[in-house]
């Protein structure tokens, strides 16, 4: 932790600065991260197995963002997206116009999403296999069979589905473990809201050098303490004229100080 206090910012009082590292410690857990990247998914498993694994990258990778599991809401729910309770029986024999079957569908919605939009939602779907869930092949499968679950019974196996076009086996196990910032600023699901580009939206503020400057500086604090306040609490202040409460809760939790740091200093230390 000793290297942190580099982080205290000049312009603010150290009994501030030292109250906002005895908050920010007991909000990274001192245990070792364990990356999402790391589920283990192997060839013999069951589809009722599989099923378990893809409900953790479902909550993991950011579907919840946009989607709700609430049985009995309908497909409406309270998300930008469907309701994904009882996906399966409303999809059980695939939609109008599109793929006949539920399996077959499911994976269409997962590796192109724009194929069919469901009524009354618009397409804003990313692919599930690039940012932010930036699903591998193994991970398409077994979030299938989660989805199957919702509302019937997981049948894929590994190799039951089709791969996606083009794209390698598992892009993202690699990032999990590399020391590279940019690596895991895009594994962390960062790149799918943030471009690095100057006056650049995306779902979130852009994060170059000099806007991360006068946000700090509007904040009061230094690029780098902004930095980790808004990574692992971003509700403790919002950018205006961005949606609210999008951003993931959750990095405090998923990132050790390690790692929160490299993200840190990368984002603080670029030049624009
Ligand atoms: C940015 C918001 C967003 C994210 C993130 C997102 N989705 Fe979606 N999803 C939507 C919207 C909106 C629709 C409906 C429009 C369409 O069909 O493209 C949809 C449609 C779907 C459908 C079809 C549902 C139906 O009732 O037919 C499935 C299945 C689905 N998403 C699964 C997922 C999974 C799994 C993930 C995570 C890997 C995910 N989505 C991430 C917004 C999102
Ligand atoms: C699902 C979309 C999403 C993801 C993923 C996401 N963010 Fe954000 N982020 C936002 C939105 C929207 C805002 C603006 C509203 C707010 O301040 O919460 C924001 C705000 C921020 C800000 C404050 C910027 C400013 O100018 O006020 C920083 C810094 C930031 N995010 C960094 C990150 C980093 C680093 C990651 C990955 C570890 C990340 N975000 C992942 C959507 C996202």
């Amino acid at each position: 932790m000793k290297s942190l206090t580099a982080y205290g910012a000049p312009v603010l009082p150290a009994v501030i600065v030292v109250g906002f590292f005895v908050w920010f410690a007991n909000w990274i857990p001192q245990t070792r991260w364990q990356p999402p990247q790391k589920l283990a998914i192997t060839e013999s498993m069951t589809p009722a197995e599989l099923a378990v694994q893809g409900e953790t990258l479902v909550r993991q990778r950011g579907c919840m963002t946009c989607h709700t599991i609430e049985p009995g809401a309908g497909v409406k729910g309270g998300g930008r997206g469907p309701n994904l309770a009882e996906v399966a029986l409303r999809r059980a024999s695939g939609v109008q116009g599109g793929p006949g079957t539920l399996v077959e569908y499911l994976v269409q919605s997962l590796y192109e999403p724009g194929a069919y939009v469901v009524e009354g939602f618009s397409n804003i779907m990313p692919a599930s296999t690039s940012a932010p869930a930036k699903l591998g092949y193994e991970e398409v499968v077994a979030v299938v069979d989660y989805l199957q679950s919702l509302g019937g019974r997981p049948s894929v196996k590994i190799g039951d589905v089709p791969r996606p076009s083009g794209a390698p086996a598992a892009p993202a196990a690699a990032a999990a473990t590399d020391p590279d910032p940019r690596a895991l600023f895009d594994s962390l699901g960062c790149a799918g809201c943030h471009s690095l580009e100057a006056g650049k939206k995306v779902l979130g503020p852009s994060l170059d050098a000099e806007a991360l400057r006068q946000a700090a500086a509007a904040r009061s604090m230094s690029v780098e303490a902004f930095l980790v306040e808004s990574i692992v609490d971003p509700k403790a202040y919002e950018a205006k004229d961005y949606p609210s409460g999008v951003m993931p809760q959750d990095y405090g939790a998923r990132l050790n100080a390690a790692q929160l740091k490299l993200l840190v200093d990368y984002l603080a230390g670029r030049k624009s």
